[in-house]
């Protein structure tokens, strides 16, 4: 991936797709640098590289403020008027400059991905129409240094054409700015959101197509570094979550694949209401002296160990055969998926991590 961007182009990984220490270790030597979203995440990070840190948020807390001016992080994105005055004050007081970004709520839409952060009514960023007036205000703090603009506009965008007309918006509106109030504010991060295909991987988003787009629309921008702070697309594949079924059961007339696990280990699907990719293994031990329930050419649910109907990692699939004993192999589970579950609800086990090397 980094290979295939222009030069004027940065790759940041957005580490709140998967934390795992192997994995910041792995790709420090490779990306530009990372894009973090909480002290946690700065102090996981802080190991590996030096202030080649992004960080961005709604909710930021002073101390947190205090903390990424010390450490030097590379930009702070903003995402509100009292946003700006707090990193300011906080600077300020620290007898020192902080590198900031405003991060635009874009006007319109951008694509049909599975979340929009802009274009709709969310909690991210300022809207655009608000923002000569930010950079206005930016200006007049001694204690800021406008360094660019921050667009992270969605997740899981599977077009790669709507992707590259999202960064020459981007762009644009980046170099109008610039020009408008004669400044020099070159960075332009466009966030993460290329998205995974979990449904159909026959059409998945086109990378190639997308690094070639994307030199023709920076050409015409050269003297703005571009940003982009992936998380799903570089680590979704790299994980597997592997489960055992326990009990196969016919329910109102549904099949019930019920496993050891379920979305305290793997919430994805559920906070999406999908079905997770999966591959069934099948096991041929089989220890009790009484029948082996299982179900061949049949449309299953599988589901988690959980007390409640929420937990579900596919819903009416069709499966050549399943049966108690047999491994469900979810794939595509390297982002997203282990740090955004509920994993202490009912004291489950957690999950053993292997890492295939
Ligand atoms: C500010 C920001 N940048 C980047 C990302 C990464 O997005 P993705 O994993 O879709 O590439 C996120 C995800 O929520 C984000 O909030």
């Amino acid at each position: 991936m980094k290979e295939s961007l222009p030069a004027n182009c940065q790759l940041f990984y957005a580490m709140k797709a998967n934390p795992d220490d192997k994995i910041i270790q792995t790709l420090s030597p490779v990306v530009d640098g990372f894009e973090i979203a909480s002290r946690g995440e700065l102090e996981r990070v802080s190991s590996y590289v030096n202030n080649q840190i992004i960080f961005g948020g709604p909710g930021k807390k002073d101390e947190e403020i205090r903390q990424l001016i010390q450490t030097n992080v590379c930009l702070i994105n903003v995402e509100s008027v009292h946003d700006l005055h707090r990193i300011a004050y906080l600077a300020e007081h620290a007898g020192t400059q902080a590198p900031v970004m405003l991060r635009v709520n874009l006007n319109r839409n951008v694509s049909e991905s599975k979340l929009k952060m802009s274009g709709v009514p969310t909690q991210f960023g300022i809207e655009e129409d608000d923002i000569p007036q930010v950079i206005a205000e930016a200006l007049s703090h001694p204690s800021l240094e406008l360094k660019g603009f921050h667009f992270h506009a969605m997740s899981n965008n599977l077009d790669a054409h709507a992707h590259i007309k999202f960064v020459d918006l981007c762009l644009e509106l980046s170099h109008k700015w610039q020009c408008d109030f004669a400044i020099s504010a070159p960075i332009v991060d466009v966030g993460g959101g290329i998205g995974i295909n979990y449904w159909n991987p026959r059409e998945a988003f086109d990378w190639d197509l997308f690094a070639d787009g994307l030199r023709e629309v920076v050409e015409r921008h050269a003297s703005l570094t571009i940003i982009l702070e992936i998380g799903r697309f570089m680590t979704a594949e790299c994980g597997f979550y592997v489960t055992e079924v326990l009990d196969v059961k016919e329910n109102h007339g549904e099949v019930f694949v019920v496993l050891r696990g379920g979305t305290h280990h793997l919430r994805l699907p559920a906070a999406w209401k999908m079905s997770h990719p999966f591959v069934a293994i099948p096991v041929d031990k089989w220890s009790y002296p009484f029948e082996r329930p299982g179900v061949q050419g049949r449309k299953v649910n599988i589901v988690g160990e959980l007390c409640t109907p929420n937990d579900v990692l596919v819903r009416q699939e069709s499966v050549e055969e399943v049966r108690a004993g047999d491994l469900i192999v979810f794939t595509h589970a390297g982002a997203y998926a282990w740090t955004i579950s509920h994993h202490d609800f009912l004291s489950h086990p957690y999950p053993e991590v292997f890492y295939l090397e």
